[in-house]
């Protein structure tokens, strides 16, 4: 009963591991045409424990394989979050022989000394490959940067500093990120930090990520902040800063948090690395509010689609932008495309586009001068609705209805997002996997991740307006996965 549950909810084109916990993505890097992927990873439960880095690989960031585990936990503590980089200069040493290494940059957790020394527990240590990410080898002189004396002290993000042939590391430390520098991945030096006095502190910060975009023929350095708890509607969340970056200081254009992703599940993403200007995101679907109790006991854990990330204007600020990957489209099956569909009250949409919804993308344009929602249902009752409230301005996912919700009390609610875009046509495009919902408004302005477990397959579709509106164009594609 239960492993037929738990397999029901697994995601089709999403990487969730076989069995057992996951949170965060970490390492993530291409290299020699293949992108890794590892993830906090308890192999013993599906509850978090003593952590380990499982392994995927992919050659297009959809279908993920499974790899045998990278990182286990050593005397110095158990393996947290953290990086990777293809150091193509070898300016570590770990290559032999002009080899070139992937050298994982994470943080050990000693919880040993959790009780006795809580300001000592977090250190950062390295790894590294030379079989192109396939076995791992602990550095023997770990830990490479020792703690300060904080007690949050953790999963670096690490990149190259070109202008000024530096890595640069960006760090989790407790109410504000820290950047160190460093010439060869093991001596480092502190150069500033910044956020105590900017953003959100509703709770802890955690898994930074540093980068910069092309915006206007002019780089535009972006920081996220993971921040758990103090999400826009509740639990983790990802906020972000953008500003300028010399290779010592970040300078915020404002302090004012921004928020990623408005919905409550899409934490600790961060970036790729090694995949040129492009930049490319992926969180764990999940909060962490509620990821020990999720529905599905024998695994517990995705990542979300993969994300481009760019810059975009709307009414005079400039924000972040996530949008869907175009390696995604291998996943398109039938299309079913839609224009001038008049809606008033209800439109059924089920007979047209066939009645099963466990994988499909839905695209829609729609004038902003009114309110409308796509509504996922079953014959049960439940209902996932998607949509847009004009009066408020806001985009919402609402999982009131959307079947199992018990397990945690805020779960079951209606999440929103405010629409940034001034533009007169709304355009969204949705992916459902299963138990997951990823929401793009507007060219990836207003984002909202959020995951929903039925009571039983969804099988009815509908636009629904109660003030009426005209929906000039959908298209509803069938996503056809093969399972990882
Ligand atoms: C974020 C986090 C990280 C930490 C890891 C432990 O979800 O709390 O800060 O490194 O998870 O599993």
């Amino acid at each position: 009963q239960a492993d037929a549950q738990s397999e029901r909810y697994r995601p089709q084109f999403h990487f969730s591991p076989k069995a057992h916990w996951i949170n965060d993505p970490n390492g993530m890097v291409y290299y020699k045409g293949t992108y890794h992927l590892f993830c906090q990873y308890h192999p013993e439960s599906s509850v978090w424990g003593p952590m380990h880095w499982i392994h995927a690989t992919s050659k297009d960031m959809v279908h993920w394989q499974e790899q045998p585990i990278a990182l286990y936990p050593d005397s110095l503590g158990y393996i947290f979050s953290g990086s990777a980089v293809v150091d193509v200069n070898n300016t570590s040493g770990f290559g032999k022989n002009g080899q070139v290494p992937l050298v994982a940059i994470f943080t050990h957790h000693n919880s040993k000394l959790e009780k006795t020394q809580p300001e000592q527990v977090q250190y950062q240590s390295l790894a590294y490959s030379l079989d192109e990410g396939k076995t791992w080898t602990k550095y023997a002189g770990n830990p490479v940067l020792k703690n300060p004396g904080i007690t949050d002290f953790r999963d670096p993000k690490v990149r190259w500093y070109e202008p000024q042939k530096k890595w640069i590391m960006t760090l989790a430390t407790k109410d504000r990120v820290t950047f160190y520098s460093s010439p060869d991945l093991k001596k480092w030096a502190r150069e500033s930090d910044f956020g105590s006095d900017a953003g959100a502190h509703g709770g802890v910060w955690e898994c930074p990520d540093l980068f910069p975009l092309k915006h206007n023929g002019k780089d535009v350095w972006v920081l996220i902040v993971n921040i758990n708890p103090g999400g826009p509607n509740k639990g983790s969340a990802a906020q972000y800063f953008l500003g300028d970056f010399d290779g010592k200081n970040f300078n915020a254009y404002s302090k004012q948090t921004k928020w990623m992703d408005y919905g409550t599940d899409n934490y600790a993403g961060v970036t790729f690395s090694n995949t040129g200007n492009r930049v490319v995101l992926m969180g764990w679907m999940n909060n962490w509010q509620y990821a020990r109790d999720v529905p599905t006991p024998k695994w517990r854990g995705a990542t979300t689609i993969p994300r481009e990330l760019g810059l975009k204007e709307a009414n005079k600020e400039l924000y972040l932008t996530s949008t869907p990957i175009k390696e995604l489209d291998v996943l398109d099956g039938k299309i079913t495309s839609l224009t001038n569909v008049d809606v008033k009250g209800s439109s059924d949409l089920t007979a047209k586009t066939g009645g099963k919804y466990d994988t499909f993308k839905l695209t829609l344009s729609a004038p902003a001068t009114n309110d409308f929602s796509v509504v996922l249902a079953n014959e049960q009752g439940n209902e996932l609705v998607i949509g847009y409230d004009k009066s408020a301005n806001t985009y919402y996912i609402d999982r009131t209805k959307s079947g199992k919700t018990d397990f945690e009390k805020d779960f079951g609610k209606r999440m929103t997002a405010p629409r940034l875009s001034t533009d007169k046509t709304i355009s969204l495009t949705l992916f459902i996997d299963v138990a997951s919902a990823e929401l793009f408004a507007d060219d990836g302005l207003s984002v909202m991740t959020g995951i929903f477990f039925p009571n039983q397959p969804l099988t009815k579709l509908s636009i629904k307006s109660a003030t009426g509106t005209s929906i000039s164009k959908l298209t509803y594609t069938k996503l056809s996965p093969s399972v990882q």
